[in-house]
């Protein structure tokens, strides 16, 4: 759509969680003003949700190698060196500095940063804030700190459309459409010396998901329509442990934290047997895709939609003071972890791929940067270490923020636009372009499970409508969810959280990184 509005920025940031208010901040620390658009309210987004914590090498006992080591071996291959070690070494500086900025994380009698340990991990270093509130309480200290400065600019409401490129090919702004904003349609342009998308992830693509319902893929989506490249979306990790109850009417199930696990909670099938001893050697705090693929195999064998979480020895009080977000969603729907079985089972989580960046953030189009679950640095691989997530947000949005500031070139024209004009689909494709997914490309996939998937998602394509958000939405879904996809069915192998039951093992001829592109054409 031809932009009915326009207004100008130094440096347009879109998205509001952890990402791109982290990014917005550091920018402002270099003396530019900042625009951050949000596609509903500022806290909407994923960040809000993160329950374990934040892994950083906080403990003098622990050591940045460690981390990355335990970081690598959950990437199965994957992970690009160079970026885990700039997660792990600069992580523990940013997480001090969240803390300035008035993040407050649960602390032991001493004063010291209380520190616990997730699935992956060898070593206890997730600080935690509000026991497993630790996102509620990052987003809290971030939306204040960005409230309080007059220089970022909060536009909420606002769905981004399209990137804006100048003459040179350079990133020079986005097309959106905000709520009750300008002309009759209101679509609008902000132009911007630099654009970071923080968009976060794209869980709505599955029939359940951790992630909430703003999380539809939109940056990928966008970076894929702008021929950005974009890298490993066949990745997605299911979280093992999401609470099944009957009471739950969204897509959205409420997360039980690994850090359950991690304090001592068993996961058991209908017989009560601790199914994930010996299969791995830490058993419940195995990586994610590992336990989620156990949990997988009890509900194939046994036709159930649930195992269960023992958290029963922990007690009442110890749950209520350390998990009371989880003891208040649970008993909210009837069960009381300190005398109950937690009916559990995985869930989409995260996307361990997205936008293809370098160390600094920089996506292939200059001008463009990704940060946080939208992009892929290279720090996850094949499947994501708990709690580097929110990590990976600190550390790169300072990066960004920084190689920013040291090289903005002037305000560029958009240069017209000439592509085809685009085709979007009816809002009601969503739930079934979410049940396809969850069939033929979730936890386990197959050729013939991924072909089905495919059909489905081609005859979605043809249900065509009229421009708006609930539309824009539904395609961008339906872009995501088909390159993903035509990525699943090209890779012949089994590696992290890209599980094929036709071909069960890592092979080293795919120890690479695809590349996808808009027409679901891949390339290694
Ligand atoms: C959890 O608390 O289990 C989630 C942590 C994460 O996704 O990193």
């Amino acid at each position: 759509a031809e932009p009915g509005w326009s207004e100008t920025t130094d440096v347009l940031v879109v998205g509001s969680g952890v990402a791109g208010l982290t990014a917005a901040l550091y920018l402002r620390e270099q003396g530019l003003h900042v625009t951050v658009v949000t596609k509903v309210n500022i806290d909407d987004g994923s960040t809000k949700w993160a329950q374990g914590g934040i892994a950083a090498v906080l403990d003098p006992l622990d050591t940045p190698a460690a981390h990355a080591n335990d970081t690598e071996i959950a990437g199965v291959g994957l992970c690009d060196p160079a970026a885990v070690r700039v997660l792990v070494e600069e992580g523990p500086a940013r997480v001090r500095e969240l803390i300035r900025r008035g993040a407050a994380f649960d602390r032991n009698d001493d004063g010291s940063l209380m520190l616990t340990r997730e699935g992956g991990h060898r070593a206890d270093r997730i600080v935690h804030a509000g026991g497993d509130a630790t996102g509620a309480e990052v987003q809290r200290a971030l939306h204040q700190a960005v409230h309080r400065d007059p220089w970022i600019r909060l536009v909420e409401h606002a769905l981004v459309l399209d990137l804006l490129r100048d003459a040179e090919g350079r990133a020079c702004g986005i097309t959106l459409h905000v709520l009750g904003e300008g002309s009759e349609d209101g679509v609008g342009a902000i132009l911007a010396r630099a654009v970071v998308l923080a968009t976060g992830g794209m869980g709505q693509i599955y029939a359940s998901t951790t992630n909430p319902s703003v999380s539809t893929g939109d940056g990928v989506a966008l970076a894929l329509r702008a021929g950005a490249a974009v890298t490993d979306v066949e990745f997605v990790q299911f979280h093992p442990t999401s609470f099944v109850t009957a009471n739950v009417t969204s897509v959205q199930r409420p997360l039980i934290s690994e850090a359950l696990r991690g304090e001592g909670a068993h996961l058991v099938d209908e017989s009560g047997k601790r199914f994930m001893v010996g299969q791995h050697e830490l058993a419940e705090l195995a990586p994610r895709d590992v336990v989620a693929k156990g949990i997988h195999r009890v509900l194939r064998a046994t036709g159930a939609d649930h195992v269960y979480l023992d958290a029963r020895h922990l007690g009442a009080r110890f749950l209520e003071q350390r998990f009371p977000t989880i003891v208040a969603s649970t008993r909210a729907a009837g069960i009381d972890p300190a005398t109950d079985l937690i009916p559990v089972a995985p869930a989409a989580h995260y996307a361990s791929g997205g936008v293809r960046t370098d160390l600094r953030g920089r996506t292939s189009i200059p001008g463009l940067y990704a940060c946080g679950e939208v992009a892929c640095t290279g720090v996850h691989g094949a499947n994501r270490l708990a709690s580097n997530s929110l990590l990976e947000g600190l550390v790169f949005a300072k990066r960004i923020a920084d190689d920013i500031a040291h090289e903005l070139p002037a305000q560029s024209e958009p240069a017209p636009d000439t592509g085809e004009p685009g085709w979007v689909v009816t809002p009601a494709v969503r739930a079934e372009l979410q049940r396809s997914m969850t069939r033929g490309a979730g936890v386990l996939r197959s050729a013939e499970s991924l072909n089905a998937t495919v059909r489905d998602l081609s005859l979605l394509a043809e249900r065509r409508d009229t421009p708006r958000n609930a539309a824009w939405e539904a395609t961008n879904l339906l872009t995501v969810a088909s390159v993903l996809v035509a990525a699943a069915r090209a890779r012949r192998e089994t590696r992290g959280c890209h599980w094929r039951e036709d071909f069960p093992v890592a092979e080293d001829e795919w120890r690479g990184h695809l590349l996808h592109t808009l027409d679901g054409r891949t390339r290694l």
